[in-house]
């Protein structure tokens, strides 16, 4: 397993009242030399995006849009996993604030009781073969009172009808310092460090589900995750590993 050889520096930390997308001022960091530590947040998103080229809804003044960047040097193929390991990160803050019944979708969903609180889009810069930096996107449903929410395509759920009101500056102080552990843990151990941890919250576990690879549908029981972070899944065929960039995945 490659040691991932990382730099954990803490840099800047900007909030926007309203922005494009916090991902894309990561990237305008990274491209002007800032990217070491980098971390923004935005009370609001005019283009949030999501996986697959989905929108990313991000009304005013009650959820967390935040971006943080790490640098390492290991190549991109080392990051297989990060965004498992990501949305354990998550799953530890809320966890801090008294919130239960918490579950990851493969790849990086974070649902709670089966409806979707929190989405993750990690995205790649710089040298796939040398020093890269990946930005990490998360995106927490805080409070959605009073959100044009109508045409989101998947049931979701907010904090506030869990646990009540938050406070949203105690919530990215968590969530920086879990993705910095998570971070540091990756770079030793990659997300074997996390699987066993991951599992506890794997939602298809067990499930007979549908996966869409391109235009081909493939249907099997999900059995879990392999070392690096891949779904295995049982199919008639036999056994079938998936990796997070080229599938989506559905209940049967
Ligand atoms: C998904 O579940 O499809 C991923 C959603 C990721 C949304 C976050 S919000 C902060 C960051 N900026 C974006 O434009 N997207 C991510």
């Amino acid at each position: 397993l490659l040691s991932v050889e990382a730099e954990l520096a803490l840099g800047e930390f900007t909030i926007f009242p309203q922005i494009d997308s916090t991902n894309n001022a990561a990237a305008t960091a990274i491209r002007e030399g800032r990217a070491a530590g980098y971390c923004c947040i935005a009370e609001q998103q005019s283009a949030g995006r999501g996986r697959r080229g989905r929108e990313w809804r991000s009304p005013f003044g009650r959820n967390i849009y935040l971006s943080q960047v790490w640098e390492f040097q290991a190549g991109a193929s080392a990051l297989e996993g990060l965004s498992l390991s990501v949305g354990l990160a998550v799953v530890r803050a809320l966890t801090k604030f008294g919130v239960t019944g918490l579950g990851l979708k493969w790849p990086n969903d974070i649902l709670y009781r089966d409806k979707k609180m929190a989405g993750i889009l990690l995205e790649m810069q710089g040298d796939p073969s040398g020093v890269c930096q990946v930005i990490v996107g998360v995106g927490l449903n805080v409070d959605m009172t009073g959100a044009n929410t109508a045409g989101i395509s998947q049931p979701w759920a907010d904090l506030a009808e869990v646990v009540g009101v938050v406070d949203r500056n105690a919530l990215v102080a968590e969530l920086m310092s879990a993705l910095y552990l998570v971070f540091q843990e990756f770079s030793f151990g990659g997300f074997s460090a996390h699987k066993d941890e991951w599992s506890r919250y794997d939602v298809f576990a067990g499930r007979p589900v549908r996966v869409q690879l391109g235009q081909t549908y493939i249907e099997g029981v999900v059995t879990g995750v392999d070392r690096s972070g891949g779904l295995i899944l049982t199919t008639p065929e036999g056994e079938r590993v998936f990796n997070g960039g080229e599938v989506s995945l559905r209940g049967a």
